[in-house]
């Protein structure tokens, strides 16, 4: 296939321009950081668990109501998104103290919280996307007081489908992060879920046994990221019948 325009490449996936005005094909590669890329490592089959889980809980989402940027997944590895204007901020939901809540505030982890919280970060690497409360959002025209009604109410439905899910297959969600995008149909702006949704973005834990099941197994060396993700899509039956990141043939002499 011809090589498509490269527009972005960011630390997990790359966007190329689609085929289709207001379109985008997002790319899942196999690369795993953290600490803002301190950290840094290749992760054979994480791009091909990654799309595949983004697409279940994007399409989960769209059967619920729930606007997204997701179209059709194309192969392995590249789905087709509608094009958005991204929100410069990591909107993040928590049920649980994790993390960095439970550092800022001494709390152990696995706490669990009054009522789901939602917090904002400004996207900005060089930042380290630094935690900021609503009103620099507004003050600072990143986005409006009903821009940011919007999310939350986004956010939230995102929380009570993604937490539902996985109760189903016994995992309980911890925290996990999106990013909202801004589309324009007419005279309208619409904010949809944009990004993506995976083990990479959330924390999820084990109901019965609290194993993490997410990228904290990556940022705090607890042993394979890829089984954990294979873990976390073979209980949703996302898995395609062939094995993702199953050991490369070796030459017979
Ligand atoms: P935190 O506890 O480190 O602030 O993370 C909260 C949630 O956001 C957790 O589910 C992991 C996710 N997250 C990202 O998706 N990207 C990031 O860069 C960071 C720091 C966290």
């Amino acid at each position: 296939m011809a090589r498509r325009k490269k527009l972005y490449e960011g630390k997990a996936k790359v966007l190329y321009e689609g085929p289709e005005p207001g379109t985008l094909v997002q790319y899942f590669k196999d690369d795993a950081t953290a600490f803002n890329a301190e950290k840094k490592d290749v992760i054979e089959g994480k791009g091909v668990l990654n799309n595949r889980l983004s697409e279940f809980f994007m399409k989960g989402l769209t059967q619920i109501g729930v606007p997204n940027h997701f179209i059709k997944r194309l192969n392995m590895r590249e789905q087709l998104i509608r094009a958005v204007e991204i929100v410069p901020l990591e909107v993040i939901v928590r049920n649980y103290a994790a993390g960095s809540m439970a550092k800022r505030l001494g709390m152990e982890e696995g706490t669990p919280l009054p009522r789901p919280i939602v917090e904002f970060s400004y996207k900005d690497d060089a930042l380290g996307d630094p935690l900021v409360p609503e009103e620099y959002i507004i003050a600072f025209g990143w986005a409006s007081q009903q821009d940011m009604d919007d999310i939350v109410a986004l956010a939230l439905r995102v929380n009570d489908y993604m937490s539902g899910v996985m109760y189903g297959v016994g995992i309980k969600l911890i925290d996990f992060k999106i990013e909202v995008g801004r589309v324009f149909e007419g005279d309208y702006q619409r904010l949809i879920v944009a990004d993506e949704i995976s083990p990479d973005s959330c924390r999820l834990w084990d109901i019965e046994t609290g194993q993490k099941l997410d990228k904290d197994v990556f940022r705090r060396d607890l042993g394979s990221l890829a089984d954990a993700y294979t873990e976390v899509a073979k209980r949703l039956g996302v898995l395609p019948s062939n094995v993702t990141h199953a050991p490369k043939p070796t030459l017979i002499n």
